[in-house]
């Protein structure tokens, strides 16, 4: 059974790329490598043991994706591409709505021109949603009815995707759609050959204090210390990247098997604070991490974290891997290539 994969190079792609062919899924992937690399490919292939197909080419070209989707005819879609740095949105807001925002339409778009073609098969649509829609929560932890918000243009993108997938499913309940809401993935496939390959300077805290742990970097800077969280930096739901590609697994499974749509949180359920992600970098890596106090970052929230129940139910998935496989995997991925897939 073919998985289209959109974005399917990239990060959390790839390792959802291993997690399909392990379910016996035939994965292919579509990207256009804005944010990858083809070696992606090659790295693939020396894991699952089997080419993985590829479609090179933009979500954003219309014509294009319906006839990919003529060709390969999936059993379902995955909507992983799209630009996803907190600040470049903030900067770019346009580069976000059109490629995001744009990216989506298309997809859909092409989607139902095939559909209409053979209106026998239901469209099945697994899209990567953000923790981010839910802006800052008052209380922990989230469940998928929290109010949602946005506080940058990144995280207003993922919404009105969203709000377009449920209107859409409104006006067509053949459709089936899942909407997974991750919170903070991190880690990498125990092989060390795929993992996250940020370009240029990390934003997010893992990349950030693995460079620092290699030694690219020479300190962490802590966004706060004065939060009101237990040691005053902020807490997060830090997710091994190998429970978010089973999710997705699982959430494949459930709407082929089901009819139904969902929308679900990807969490653990707990949050670790960036002093204990240093402190478990450190136990993994073996490395001092250097770190500094600096001020808080702009727009950042307290505290983070899910509640993951509504998975468990409906997918009968929950994640498994600790803060310390997380930090294991990190380091073993960014020690084997310390410049990423340049390396
Ligand atoms: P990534 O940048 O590693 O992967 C995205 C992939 O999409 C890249 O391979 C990129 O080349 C491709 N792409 C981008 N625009 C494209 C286009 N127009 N046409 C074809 N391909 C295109 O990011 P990721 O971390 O794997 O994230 C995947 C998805 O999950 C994104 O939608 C992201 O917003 C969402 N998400 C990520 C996180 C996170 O922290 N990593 C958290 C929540 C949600
Ligand atoms: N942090 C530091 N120093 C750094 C980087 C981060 O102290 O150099 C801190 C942050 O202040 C925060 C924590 O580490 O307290 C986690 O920060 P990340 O940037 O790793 O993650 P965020 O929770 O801020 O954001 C991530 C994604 C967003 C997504 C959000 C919710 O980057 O796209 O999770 O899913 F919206």
């Amino acid at each position: 059974m073919k998985i289209l994969l959109t974005g399917g190079a990239g990060y959390i792609g790839s390792h959802t790329v291993v997690a399909l062919v392990d379910a016996g899924f035939e994965p292919v992937v579509l990207d256009n490598f804005a944010n990858s690399h083809p070696v992606v490919l090659d790295r693939l292939t020396s894991i699952t043991g089997q080419p993985v197909p590829l479609e090179r080419g933009d979500v954003l070209d219309t014509p294009w994706l319906e006839d990919v989707l003529r060709r390969q005819q999936p059993a379902g879609v995955v909507h992983f591409a799209g630009d996803k740095a907190v600040g470049e949105s903030v900067a770019q807001p346009l580069k976000y709505f059109h490629n995001n925002i744009g990216g989506a339409i298309s997809l859909l778009r092409a989607m139902e021109a095939v559909h209409a073609e053979a209106p026998e098969t239901a469209p099945t649509l697994v899209f990567s949603s953000s923790a981010t829609v839910y802006g800052d929560p008052a209380s922990m932890p989230i469940t998928e009815d929290f109010p949602r918000g946005h506080t940058n243009p990144y995280g207003h993108s993922k919404l009105v995707i969203e709000d377009m997938l449920y209107a859409l499913n409104a006006a067509r309940p053949a459709w089936r759609v899942g909407v997974l809401r991750y919170f903070n993935p991190v880690g990498a496939h125990p092989s060390g050959l795929i993992g996250e390959d940020p370009a240029g300077i990390p934003n997010n805290l893992m990349p950030y204090v693995a460079q620092v742990a290699v030694g690219q970097r020479d300190h962490l800077n802590v966004f706060g210390n004065d939060y009101a969280t237990p040691d005053g930096t902020g807490v997060r739901d830090y997710i091994h990247v190998q429970d978010l590609a089973a999710g997705h697994v699982a959430a494949i499974k459930a709407l082929l098997g089901r009819d139904e749509s969902f929308t679900v949180n990807l969490g653990t359920g707990r949050g670790h604070s960036v002093l204990e992600v240093v402190r478990a970098f450190e136990r993994a890596s073996g490395r001092a991490i250097p770190y500094r106090i600096a001020p808080r970052r702009p727009g950042d929230v307290a505290q983070c974290w899910a509640d993951p129940g509504l998975a468990l139910r409906l997918l009968g998935w929950r994640a498994t891997h600790s803060l310390d496989e997380m930090c294991a995997d990190t380091w073993r991925w960014q020690s084997g290539n310390p410049n990423g897939y340049r390396s």
